[in-house]
């Protein structure tokens, strides 16, 4: 499974530290071979000793060694997969600004090799907007994130913030070198977030789609080795840079990037929160308010998934949304056989932990015969596993 993998492990200040020493036996277990790196702090948290001895080499700790310089730069290259677990706030914000004031740092820095990140902190920090804004720089930066686990934290409080448990690290890791590269040479498009219908230069009609949904997709693609094109609608998350982005506003710029896109495209997948309608006659000028009620004439948009679905050959795939409030297989069901879709992935609002903005998601997918593939309430991420596995299958 990880035969002959070689993996780097960084370890930092955190309670879930103590995880550490069962995902090195777990790593040694799959038979990769395991060098530790720890923060000077993170002797407080767990014994280089017991490191050692579980992954059977020196564990590295300091820049300098009775005045000798350590070779940080051959500890990233030597590396397949470089893992950072847990990893504390402190070393997320110095990792999201280049700072690098200990070995475990300048490993990262110099690291040429694929990095992947498992948080663990209190919820209030897991929440901090600059703890969410260090995660978007480093996840831009083109480094991977475990997802934290919802449960009991060290300050006792319950919430996100817990460290992914080292199982469902190894299964990360083990996924990500198994699959790795199942969609190289495929060029996927995706269309993400809401549009705007401007009503005026100042006013618009739109959703909330956050786009997070589209944005999970496209870095599981990109992951898996697609040639990823993002057709999104104004979304404020940072978007890795290795992903092509058009940039678009109205329903009818997303349709037209959308056409021109999928020509040369093997799979479209619209998690876009598309407007249905479009205001039919935008004022060129600020509307004034005045006495009399105001009348807005709303015309249909073209509805993108449709005309792709008509317009697709026999090598080509297209992946609906669905989000729906009531009669939710029966509507889905509707939806995959009049847009000729291969398949939908059903989102019912009356889920917990579905809506607008939120880390989770749970989903029914239905191929085009009408199959259904049930999930359980899963983070973004996991959620965007399970559909590229669902299509790739
Ligand atoms: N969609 C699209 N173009 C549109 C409207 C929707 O491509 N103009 C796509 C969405 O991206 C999604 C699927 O169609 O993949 C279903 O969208 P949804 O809003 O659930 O359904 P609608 O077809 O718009 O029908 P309704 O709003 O009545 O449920």
């Amino acid at each position: 499974m990880l035969k002959g993998k070689k993996i780097l492990l960084g370890i930092t200040a955190s309670i879930a530290a103590y995880k550490s020493a069962v995902l090195v036996r777990l790593l040694k277990k799959a038979g990769a071979d395991v060098k530790v790196i720890m923060t000077p702090s993170t002797r407080d948290f767990i014994a280089p000793l017991t490191l050692s001895t579980l992954s059977k080499n020196p564990v590295h700790i300091d820049l300098f060694d009775n005045d000798t310089w350590a070779n940080h730069v051959m500890l990233g290259r030597w590396a397949d997969l470089m893992v950072i677990a847990p990893l504390s706030c402190n070393s997320l914000s110095k990792m999201a600004n280049g700072i690098c004031d200990n070995m475990l740092l300048a490993v990262y820095l110099s690291a040429t090799c694929p990095v992947v990140v498992a948080p663990a902190m209190d919820e209030d920090m897991w929440c901090h907007p600059s703890t969410q804004n260090n995660l978007n720089k480093i996840q831009s930066y083109g480094n991977f994130i475990i997802p934290v686990d919802n449960g009991e934290l060290a300050s006792g409080l319950v919430g996100p913030g817990r460290m992914a448990e080292p199982e469902n690290i190894l299964k990360w890791l083990e996924c990500y070198f198994n699959k790795s590269q199942d969609l190289k040479g495929k060029k996927v498009i995706i269309t993400a977030g809401p549009t705007q219908e401007s009503i005026d230069p100042v006013r618009f009609i739109s959703n909330h789609s956050s786009g997070k949904m589209g944005i999970a997709l496209a870095e599981e693609c990109l992951k898996r080795g697609a040639e990823v094109t993002m057709i999104c609608g104004p979304i404020s998350s940072v978007i890795d840079k290795k992903i092509k982005i058009i940039k678009i506003k109205s329903a009818a710029e997303m349709f037209d990037s959308c056409i021109q896109e999928f020509k040369n495209a093997d799979i479209a997948i619209l998690s876009a929160a598309v407007a249905d309608y479009t205001v039919e006659s935008p004022s060129i000028k600020k509307i004034k308010k005045s006495e009399q009620e105001l009348v807005l004439k709303l015309s249909k948009t073209k509805d993108i998934l449709k005309r792709l679905g008509e317009m697709k050959s026999s090598n080509q795939l297209v992946v609906g949304f669905a989000l729906e409030t009531d009669h939710e297989k029966e509507n889905a069901l509707l939806k995959l056989k009049s847009k000729n879709a291969d398949f939908i992935v059903l989102n019912s609002l009356n889920e917990e932990g579905v809506g607008f903005g939120l880390d989770t998601n749970k989903i029914t997918i239905f191929d085009k015969t009408g199959k259904e593939y049930p999930f359980n309430t899963k983070s973004k991420n996991e959620v965007a596993v399970d559909i590229i596995n669902t299509i790739i299958n």
